[in-house]
């Protein structure tokens, strides 16, 4: 029983190597660049080159495996667009685990993903959870909101460097999860016969508001942040000016999400039903205050160490 995890270089692949490796799994790793990749390698995954856009190299990679974990997606920075990467590489992806009938297949979308079709990769997440429904494969969804690790770029290390917060003016809370309880999910769904051709949510213990997760940085850095509100418009004339420049794309894209968090809906779901699927324990999820108060006390005591000096604040006006 070998498992293939694309994208196991991200925050949230890398996780899922570690817990699936933790279990006893044997692991292969689809990597692009085998460099990056080293650590994979000396946690006792193999791995094996290429790419979601070489269908060639998804053939070769799927060979001997029988179940997958798909947690790839465009980065911002990458030259490679989401429709590419994300829709060409996963269909080229899937079909490749059907021809080689593949047991189990979990696919990370995104939660909500049906409801904002003018946003580029939450339709693309869409189309492939309908793709998916017409293949033949035993697949899981999995459809998260968002993760806590995203909040150490977007919150805290903003706050640590006396940066300011941007956060637009209606943004909506919404429920993170640590990713390291996301890769118990996933691992869990390849032994679930519940899970077969279900679209589960993973939505994290609460939802939580800018200003709810910028409190608790506060409260566990013991710094005042300094934060100012972006109005939509000006995040709209952002993504419109970048579609003029052809390294823009990428951007343009990803900032496109903006939207989905100044719809002002909490994005959140009932996990009842993935709990008892899965046979995860939610009193096991990781709390966004111990997630927090981990990381401020972490790195405070690093910088104690260094005996690092606060940078004067900086006008941004
Ligand atoms: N971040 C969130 O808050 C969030 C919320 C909901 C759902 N999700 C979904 O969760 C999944 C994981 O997200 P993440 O934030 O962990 O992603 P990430 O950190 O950006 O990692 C993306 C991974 O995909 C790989 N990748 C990119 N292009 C590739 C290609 N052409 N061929 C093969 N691999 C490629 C990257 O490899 P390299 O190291 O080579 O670049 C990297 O390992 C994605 O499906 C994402 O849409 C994320």
């Amino acid at each position: 029983m070998t498992l293939l995890i694309v994208g196991a270089t991200g925050t949230l692949g890398r996780q899922i190597t570690r817990h699936a490796l933790d279990q006893g799994l044997k692991v292969k790793c689809l990597v692009r660049n085998p460099q990056k990749a080293a650590f994979l390698k000396e946690w006792g995954a193999d791995l094996v080159i290429g790419s979601l856009t070489k269908p060639d190299s998804l053939t070769k990679a799927i060979a001997g495996v029988t179940m997958i974990i798909d947690a790839a997606t465009t980065k911002a920075t990458d030259p490679a667009r989401i429709r590419r990467v994300d829709w060409e590489g996963k269909v080229a992806l899937i079909q490749a685990a059907e021809k080689a009938e593949i047991e189990r297949f979990i696919f990370f979308s995104i939660l909500n993903a049906e409801k904002y079709p003018t946003v580029p990769l939450m339709d693309i997440k869409n189309c492939i959870e309908k793709f998916l429904a017409q293949t033949n494969l035993n697949y899981t969804i999995l459809r998260p909101c968002g993760f806590f690790q995203n909040l150490i770029s977007e919150y805290a290390i903003p706050m640590l460097e006396n940066q300011t917060i941007w956060v637009g003016a209606e943004d909506a809370p919404i429920a993170y999860m640590n990713t390291q309880d996301i890769a118990k999910f996933a691992i869990a769904a390849l032994s679930s016969p519940e899970a077969i051709r279900q679209t589960l949510p993973i939505a994290g213990l609460k939802a939580w508001s800018p200003s709810e997760i910028i409190r608790q940085c506060e409260r566990f850095s013991g710094r005042t942040a300094r934060t100012a509100r972006m109005p939509l418009g000006a995040v709209r004339f952002a993504r419109n000016l970048a579609l003029w420049f052809e390294g823009g794309w990428s951007f343009a894209e990803r900032v496109a999400y903006v939207e989905v968090q100044a719809s002002g809906l909490p994005v959140t779901a009932d996990m009842t039903r993935t709990y008892e699927i899965l046979g995860i324990d939610p009193e096991q999820i990781t709390t966004l205050e111990s997630y927090l108060q981990e990381y401020f006390g972490r790195i405070l005591r690093k910088l104690k160490e260094l005996d690092y000096k606060e940078p004067k604040v900086k006008s941004t006006f």
